[in-house]
């Protein structure tokens, strides 16, 4: 990957990352402009010392850089160094940085304003005298410098996380607002041993996190190949990583009925949920973010409920598929448990068809077997001690009420059948809740056989004003 013929400028490039940055570049072909304000790491003093010695390195090993020693907060002058030396800019690689690592307790105000003032203030004021000459040209790369201590905090850097984290917003917004015109924002997180994290990093440690490493990361983001924008990496001693955001499975309350502190607390385990893959989501954007939103406000209104029924939750639920294989044997012993051909000798041997397989007249089976399929998926379910999502009862407040079943065409003396079970209709019968489970069974070639609706009446368990 070559930079012929682009404009490179790298912030804080007299040490550490923005060194190593400003020499790949460089090596690749770009021409670099090298700032640094060449003060201490603490953000105390300036010199030329830092920058000029970066771009002697460059100008030695044969590349062209020139050297700039504003403070990022002047980034407009930054850009016009860039502008004057080489009529263009391609790339803002905004690496400048300082620490002051302090408890929250005994930060100051000066710790503060400083800190967010080179990173946050400085990462917004070069990248904004950029951006025009960036959307003119039709493109650009720029990169930001966030960093772990942000995104997952550290002590003794609240003024340095909140400032990361900024820069991180910003970096998202670009993002989105660059990409008519080609300008490509991406973030990252590095690790390197430099005089940042020389004081806190074990000695072996500063020596084997070579700054050279997150270079190789920043120069393909700077590439015109790399086509990524939005993107954070977390990147250092050889591991790169992209990282985002994960949201839990969530808990959805319907809206238009209370919803309590209880309620929430109630609700916690949904609403830290992320162990199923197909529930957690990662939203790139507003619209995605706003997703599951949007969806509760299009389903409506609450339908109710109380401690034993949440209405919205259970009605409509639908059960994990499940399958149930019979054969003869099951069919005789069932027509025998219903006392067909009790009497086999006598008055009632002509019901001999329906327990014995290989009758002459052929095996028949009693239509009311098409019960069993449809209560197998509840009863396993019970003795799961599972029920639906929203059905906070036990069994003992459940009564058998209403039972249909319809049979779509003779049943087969065997089969394997796979059933579908919803929650269908639920009722608010004042005293009592009625919950209407619909089973479909259907065959091996997935024809519907049969139909079952089981009315549940659950004692004590209405009044909330429903249906
Ligand atoms: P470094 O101290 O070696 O280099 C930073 C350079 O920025 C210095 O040369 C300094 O003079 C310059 N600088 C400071 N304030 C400036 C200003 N107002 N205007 C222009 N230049 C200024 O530090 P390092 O480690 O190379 O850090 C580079 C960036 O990477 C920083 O933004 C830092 O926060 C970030 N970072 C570094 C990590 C690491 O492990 N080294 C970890 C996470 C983030």
């Amino acid at each position: 990957m070559r930079f012929d013929g682009k404009v490179a400028v790298v912030t804080g490039a007299g040490n550490g990352l923005g060194r190593s940055h400003a020499l790949l570049l460089a090596a690749r072909g770009a021409r670099v402009l090298v700032n640094d304000l060449g003060g201490g790491a603490f953000g105390g003093g300036e010199s030329t010392q830092a920058a000029d010695r970066v771009v002697a390195e460059i100008r030695d090993a044969g590349g062209e850089a020139v050297a700039n020693y504003a403070s990022v907060e002047d980034g407009a002058r930054i850009v016009e160094a860039a502008l004057d030396a080489f009529g263009r800019i391609d790339i803002v690689i905004n690496n400048a940085g300082i620490l002051r690592d302090v408890s929250f307790a005994k930060m100051s105000r000066e710790d503060w304003d400083l800190v967010l003032r080179v990173h946050l203030e400085g990462s917004f004021r070069v990248t904004h005298a950029a951006w025009p000459h960036l959307r003119e040209q039709g493109g650009g790369r720029v990169i930001m410098t966030t960093s772990a201590a942000g995104l997952y905090g550290n002590f003794g850097q609240a003024n340095y996380s909140a400032a990361k984290m900024g820069i991180l917003g910003l970096a998202q917004t670009l993002a989105h607002e660059g990409r008519k015109s080609n300008i490509h924002v991406n973030t990252i997180a590095p690790i390197a041993g430099s005089r940042l994290t020389e004081t806190i990093l074990a000695r072996e440690l500063v020596d084997a996190l070579r700054p050279e490493y997150v270079s190789a990361l920043v120069a393909y983001l700077c590439h015109d190949e790399c086509k990524e924008s939005g993107a954070l990496f977390e990147v250092g001693g050889g591991f790169f990583a992209r990282v985002r955001w994960e949201r839990a499975a969530g808990k959805v309350f319907r809206l238009g009925r209370e919803i309590t502190p209880e309620a929430v607390a109630g609700a916690w385990e949904a609403v830290n949920d992320f162990s199923e893959p197909e529930r957690v989501s990662h939203p790139r954007d507003l619209a995605g973010a706003m997703a599951p939103i949007m969806r509760n406000i299009q389903a409506g209104p609450s339908r109710g409920g109380n401690r034993f029924i949440d209405v919205d939750e259970a009605l409509g639920y639908e059960f994990p598929e499940s399958t149930f294989e019979y054969d003869e044997r099951d069919v005789a012993l069932y027509a025998l448990g219903v006392g067909a051909a009790a009497d086999p000798t006598g008055e009632r041997r002509g019901e001999l068809h329906f327990v014995y397989e290989t009758h002459s007249d052929g095996f028949w089976v009693l239509p009311t077997f098409g019960v069993i399929p449809g209560l197998d998926v509840m009863l396993k379910m019970a003795r799961a001690g599972e029920s639906a999502p929203g059905c906070n009862y036990g069994l003992e407040r459940l009564l058998h009420g209403e039972q249909s079943t319809e049979v779509r065409r003779p049943l087969p003396p065997r089969a394997r059948l796979t059933t579908r079970t919803k929650i269908v209709e639920i009722y608010d019968k004042g005293e009592n809740a009625l919950v209407i489970t619909e089973t479909r069974s259907f065959d091996e070639r997935g024809e519907e056989l049969i139909v079952n609706r089981f009315t549940a009446v659950i004692r004590g368990a209405g009044g909330w004003g429903g249906e």
